[in-house]
């Protein structure tokens, strides 16, 4: 019996242009670059210029996913925009992505899971378009994390990076067999409890702050492993697939180290992981779809392949999808 599936119609990225390596970074904080290719395997990051904000980058990505799938902004209904750094507390810069592309229908809005968040963006528009309500949809990852780093707290600031990334999906009727096409299943968790692990110490009800990254960096890396594992077997579980079937592991870029002992625990071999984290840093909700759009340019990832996404982040959140591309 066939089915809708949000099938992948296109992605796109976009990086600003300043490049900030662990050397220059070492001039201003105690840090080495040896250091923080040993801990995280970063080695630069971008920034956002003065006046560049997280809609801006988002624009920018959305405009190289709509070019790459060969559509219009006017096929659009609705726009998802995971991020943790909007340009004000609002109206949501989703708003002004829709704005800034001329679409003047449909809906748009901010999403905010952190690190998690491009893949729960990714199951909530998933469900809008399988419902049959909606036809396509602009799933965006954005974010601004230099404007909430604290550069002169060593733990946090060489971990973060700015960037943007979008996918747009399409409801397209599947055969509703193994083969099918598009989003296969996705699987969201959060536990509030681990809150102080990873948070901003302001926001607008309680500081009247936009605040600054606090971590214990160490708790985050010893709960990130089984969290993600936890979230992948339920992935492998709803479908039947394994990690034998994976054709690309596309992790959320936190760190290399969790991304390696992550794939390493599912038993996904190295060439088949999609790493950005060195070139990129962590940027939060936009490292997934930046790192497809790299995968998907350089021809690593093709139509038909099965792409594992995964995620967890402050919250702490975490969750998986799987998806035929
Ligand atoms: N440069 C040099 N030294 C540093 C730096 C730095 N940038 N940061 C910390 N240190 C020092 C510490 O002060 C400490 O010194 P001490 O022993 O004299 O007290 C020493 O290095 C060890 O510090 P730890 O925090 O124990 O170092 P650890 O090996 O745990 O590495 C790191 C820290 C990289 C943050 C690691 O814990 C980690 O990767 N955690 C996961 C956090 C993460 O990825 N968060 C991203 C957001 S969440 C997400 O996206 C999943």
């Amino acid at each position: 019996m066939t089915r809708i599936r949000s099938v992948v119609r296109g992605c796109g990225s976009y990086l600003p242009a300043e490049i900030l390596t662990n050397e220059e970074l070492a001039k201003s904080v105690d840090t080495s670059d040896e250091w923080i290719v040993q801990r995280t395997g970063i080695r630069s990051r971008h920034l956002a210029a003065p006046g560049e904000m997280t809609s801006d980058l988002a624009i920018a990505a959305s405009k190289a996913a709509l070019a790459d799938a060969g559509m219009d902004a006017s096929e659009i209904d609705l726009i998802v925009l995971a991020t943790s750094t909007p340009d004000n507390t609002f109206p949501a810069s989703a708003t002004t992505v829709q704005a800034a592309l001329g679409i003047h229908h449909g809906f748009a809005f901010d999403l905010q899971a952190v690190c998690s968040g491009f893949v729960y963006a990714i199951a909530v528009a998933d469900k809008f378009l399988v419902s049959g309500q909606y036809k396509r949809a602009l799933v965006i990852g954005a974010e601004t994390f230099s404007r909430i780093l604290d550069w002169t707290d060593r733990t946090t600031c060489v971990l973060f990076g700015d960037g943007a990334g979008a996918v747009i999906l399409e409801a397209t009727e599947q055969p509703g067999d193994a083969a099918d096409r598009g989003v296969l299943t996705t699987h969201l968790r959060s536990d509030g409890r681990h809150k102080a692990k990873l948070f901003v110490d302001g926001g607008p009800s309680s500081t009247g702050t936009v605040g600054h990254v606090r971590m214990e960096g160490r708790e985050v890396f010893r709960h990130a492993v089984g969290m993600i594992t936890d979230v992948i077997k339920d992935a492998y579980a709803a479908t039947g697939e394994s990690s034998a079937s994976i054709d690309w592991f596309v992790p959320h870029q936190a760190n290399r180290r969790i991304i390696d002992a992550s794939a390493q625990k599912l038993g996904i071999p190295p060439e088949k992981v999609v790493v950005t984290v060195d070139r990129h840093g962590n940027t939060s909700a936009a490292s997934i779809p930046l790192a497809l759009a790299a995968a998907r340019a350089d021809g690593r990832i093709k139509q038909g392949d099965l792409v594992l996404l995964e995620a967890m982040g402050g919250g702490f959140t975490w969750g998986s999808a799987l998806l035929r591309w």
